[in-house]
C-alpha cells in the first residue's frame, strides 16, 4: 500500500488547516510514513468563504454521503463540530469500515461510550488528539508515552478563553466584563462565550482526560462544574497577597481510592508552574508513578495547532493500516484502585474565604464561631479595611475542610445581620 485516501468533512478553520499541512508537508509526511496521504474528497456546506489553501473543484462536495460511502476512502476526518450530524457521520463511517479522526470534544464527551464501543466492534479507531489541547500532544503522551504509568492526578488549564480572562484580570487589574470584552476584541472569545466561561468546555475535555488517565468514561453529570463569572478583581488581589494565583482548573485525581472529577476556579501557589500559564495557552500537570510530575504546555487553540494534531492522528492510522495492524487506542484499562467517584460534597480542601462584615466588636468572633461549629479551623485572618460600623472585607484561609461543611457554614454566616451576602469561598489546591 503506498497511498491512503482521506475524506474530510468540515472545511472550516481546522479543516482547511489540515488540507494546507497535507499539501505543504506532503514530501516530509510521505518520507516519514512511507505512504502518500491523499485528500480524496472535501465536504462542506459551502465553499464561498476564503481558505488559506486552494483546492481543485473536483474534490469538493456538499454531501457528507459522498465521502462516507466512497469505497476508496480509508479515513474520514470529521471537523464540522457539534453533536448532529457529526455523530451520524462518524457512525456511518465506522460502519462502512473506515477509521475516523475528529477534534470534536463535545461529541466524544457526550456520545463517546456509544462511538468508542462501535469502533471496537468494527475493529476501527477513532483518533482525537486535537480535541484536547489542540497541538499539545497530551493524548498521545497519556496513551503511549506514559503507557506503563499509574496516574495520581491531572490538573489542566484546558480552556484558552477563560485562562485569557483570568490572566487579564490578574495582570491588568481589570474587571471580568472588561476582560471578556478584550478577549472578544482580540478574537479569543466567541460572540457567545458561555460554554468557555461556565466551565462546560473544560468539563468535556476533562471527560476525555479522565478516560485516558483512569480508564473511566464519566459523564458530564458526574463532574462538578463551576465557571469563572463570579470571580472578582478584589478576590484575585487579596489572593495574590496570600501568594496565590487563580486558574480555572480541570481536575481528575484519586484520593483514598476515590476519583474526584471537577472543574472550578482554583487558587494555586504563585510559584507553581501552572500559575505562570497565561493568556490563551493551555497546560496539563500530570503526576504519575514512574515518570513523576510532568508539565505539557502550549497554545490550546488555533488553526495550524489543531490541524497539526489531526495530521498526527492521520499519520498514526496510516502507519497502522500500512502495517496491517488493528491497534485500538480505546482499550483503556480501568484503574482498579478507583473504588468510586467522590461527590463534590465529600471533597476536602483548604479554602480562601471572603466575607463582607460590619466593622464592630464581636463580629469576627461570631463568624469564627460558626466556622468552628462546622468543624472548619482557620489558618489566617485579615481584615482588609477599617471603617467603623461599616461593611468591610474579611479574608480568611482555612485548614483542610469538607466542602459540605464549608457550604453550610457560609449559608449560616450569610444569614447574620452583620454580614452582607454573598460570601465567597475558593478552593485552594496543593498541586
Ligand atoms: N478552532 C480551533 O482552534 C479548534 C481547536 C481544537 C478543536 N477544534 C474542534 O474542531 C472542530 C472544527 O472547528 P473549526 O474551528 O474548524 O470550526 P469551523 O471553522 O466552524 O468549521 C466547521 C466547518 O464545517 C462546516 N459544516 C458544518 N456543518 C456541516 C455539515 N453538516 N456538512 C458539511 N459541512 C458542515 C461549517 O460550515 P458553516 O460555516 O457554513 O456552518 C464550517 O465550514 C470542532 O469540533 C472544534 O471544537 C477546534
Amino acid at each position: 500500500m503506498n497511498k491512503i485516501n482521506v475524506g474530510l468533512i468540515g472545511f472550516g478553520n481546522v479543516g482547511s488547516g489540515v488540507v494546507k499541512i497535507l499539501r505543504d508537508k506532503k514530501q516530509l509526511l510521505c518520507k516519514k510514513s512511507g505512504v502518500e496521504i491523499n485528500i480524496k474528497k472535501i465536504c462542506d456546506k459551502d465553499f464561498k468563504s476564503r481558505r488559506p489553501v486552494s483546492v481543485e473543484k473536483s474534490l469538493l462536495t456538499r454531501s457528507p454521503k459522498e465521502v462516507i460511502e466512497d469505497p476508496q476512502i480509508d479515513i474520514v476526518v470529521e471537523l464540522i463540530g457539534g453533536i448532529h450530524p457529526a455523530k451520524e457521520i462518524i457512525i456511518q463511517a465506522l460502519e462502512g469500515g473506515k477509521n475516523v479522526v475528529t477534534a470534536n470534544k463535545a461529541l466524544l464527551a457526550q456520545e463517546g461510550k456509544e462511538l468508542f464501543a462501535l469502533a471496537r466492534d468494527r475493529a476501527k479507531n477513532i483518533y482525537f488528539e486535537a480535541s484536547v489541547g489542540a497541538g499539545i500532544p497530551i493524548i498521545k503522551a497519556l496513551r503511549e508515552g506514559l503507557v506503563a504509568n499509574k496516574f495520581h492526578d491531572i490538573f489542566g488549564i484546558v480552556n484558552g478563553t477563560s485562562n485569557f480572562v483570568l490572566s487579564e484580570m490578574s495582570r491588568n487589574n481589570c474587571t471580568f466584563a472588561r476582560a471578556i470584552a478584550e478577549a472578544k476584541t482580540r478574537g479569543f472569545a466567541e460572540k457567545d462565550p458561555s460554554l468557555d466561561i461556565n466551565g462546560i468546555d473544560s468539563a468535556h475535555k476533562l471527560i476525555l482526560l479522565t478516560y485516558l488517565c483512569f480508564g473511566r468514561l464519566v459523564s458530564l453529570n458526574d463532574i462538578f462544574v463551576e465557571g469563572i463569572s463570579h470571580i472578582s478583581i478584589s478576590d484575585i488581589n487579596y489572593a495574590k497577597e496570600l501568594g496565590l494565583e487563580i486558574k480555572l482548573l480541570a481536575i481528575a485525581k484519586i484520593e483514598k481510592g476515590e476519583l474526584e472529577v471537577r472543574v472550578h476556579p482554583t487558587l494555586i501557589p504563585m510559584d507553581h508552574l501552572l500559575a505562570s500559564v497565561d493568556g490563551i495557552d493551555n497546560a496539563f500537570y500530570v503526576s504519575s508513578d514512574l515518570a513523576g510530575n510532568l508539565l505539557f504546555y502550549g497554545p490550546g487553540a488555533g488553526q495550524l495547532c489543531a490541524a497539526s494534531a489531526v495530521v498526527s492522528d492521520l499519520m498514526d492510522i496510516t502507519k497502522d493500516i500500512k502495517a496491517g495492524l488493528f491497534k485500538s487506542v480505546l482499550n483503556n484499562v480501568p484503574d482498579i484502585s478507583v473504588k468510586k467517584l467522590r461527590k463534590i460534597d465529600e471533597i476536602e480542601s483548604r479554602y480562601y474565604i471572603r466575607i463582607l462584615a460590619m466593622d464592630k466588636p464581636g463580629v469576627l468572633a461570631r463568624v469564627s464561631g460558626i466556622l468552628g461549629k462546622f468543624g472548619i479551623s482557620i489558618a489566617s485572618v485579615s481584615q482588609k479595611e477599617r471603617r467603623k460600623a461599616q461593611i468591610v472585607p474579611i479574608v480568611m484561609v482555612s485548614h483542610e475542610a469538607k466542602e459540605k461543611n464549608m457550604r453550610q457554614a457560609l449559608v449560616t454566616i450569610d444569614r447574620l445581620n452583620v454580614v452582607r451576602p454573598k460570601s465567597v469561598a475558593i478552593r485552594i489546591e496543593e498541586v
